[in-house]
Formats: structure tokens, sequence, C-alpha cells
């Protein structure tokens, strides 16, 4: 009676061991899945926004590997959200300052007209 009531016991605990395995496991599974199939604008928005106002002017013209392999390292990103995020970044950065064309303008306007000055 007592072996078989041991057994019985030992079933039920083996019961519980596998189905909280289960469940962690589950849990896991969905914790990584979590930033699945997001798109990148809302990766962004929901992890990189409290500290980065904006998107842009993050790559910085850096190679696409290079900022995934940083996005990756600093954020623990999925490797595809990384990628992902990434390429966002790229597409709304800057051109990169030798690329870009920007228009000559006085540094600052004057306030007044300047006062002819002559040498004489
Ligand atoms: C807890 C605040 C915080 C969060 C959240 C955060 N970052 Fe950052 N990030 C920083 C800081 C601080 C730096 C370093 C700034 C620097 O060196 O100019 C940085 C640097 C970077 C850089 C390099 C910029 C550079 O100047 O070289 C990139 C790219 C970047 N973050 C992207 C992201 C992305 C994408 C996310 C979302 C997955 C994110 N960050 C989330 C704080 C944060």
């Amino acid at each position: 009676m007592i072996p078989l009531f041991q057994s019985g016991r030992d079933r039920i605990v083996l019961v519980i061991a596998v189905a909280a395995a289960a469940v962690m496991t589950a849990t896991v599974a969905a914790a990584q899945n979590l930033d699945a199939g997001k798109p990148a604008a809302k990766l962004f928005a929901e992890g990189c926004a409290t500290c980065h106002r904006s998107p842009r002017g993050l790559a910085k013209g850096r190679f696409s590997l290079t900022l995934t392999w940083f996005l990756k390292d600093h954020y623990a990103t999925s490797a595809d959200s990384a990628k992902s995020l990434a390429a966002y970044l790229q597409s709304v950065d800057e051109p990169p300052p030798r690329t870009a064309v920007r228009p000559k303008k006085p540094a600052r306007p004057a306030p007044r007209p300047a006062k002819p000055v002559q040498s004489q």
C-alpha cells in the first residue's frame, strides 16, 4: 500500500514538473517571439524612443552589418529585429555629409544692415 502510494505521488510530482517545464518553455518562446514581425518603426517607438527621441541621425552612415552588430550587442534584440532596425535607421538617416548637398547660406543673418566700412 505504501509503495503504491509513493509511486503515485512520484507520478504526480513528475507530471507537475513536466507541466511546469512546458509552461516555462512556452513562456520563454513567447518572450523570444515578442518582437517578431513588428515593423521596425514600432520596435523603435517601443524600445528606443525613450532615450532616442528620433531615429534620425543614429545610423550615421554606418554599414548595415556593423550597425546590426551594434544593435544586437547593445540592446540584445534578436538577429532579425536588429537587422530590420538597422535597415530602418539607415532608411531614415540623413545622408552622410560628403553626399549632402546643402545650399550655402550665411552662418547667421546680419541683424541690421552693416555699415559700409571705408578706409580712407
Ligand atoms: C536606456 C536608454 C537607451 C535606449 C532604450 C536605447 N538607447 Fe541607443 N543609445 C543610448 C546611449 C546613452 C547611447 C550612446 C550615445 C552616444 O554615444 O552618443 C546610444 C547609442 C546608440 C547608437 C549609436 C549612436 C552613435 O552615436 O554612435 C545607436 C545606433 C542606437 N543607440 C540605437 C538604438 C536603438 C535602435 C534602440 C532600440 C532598440 C536604442 N538605441 C535604445 C541609450 C539608449
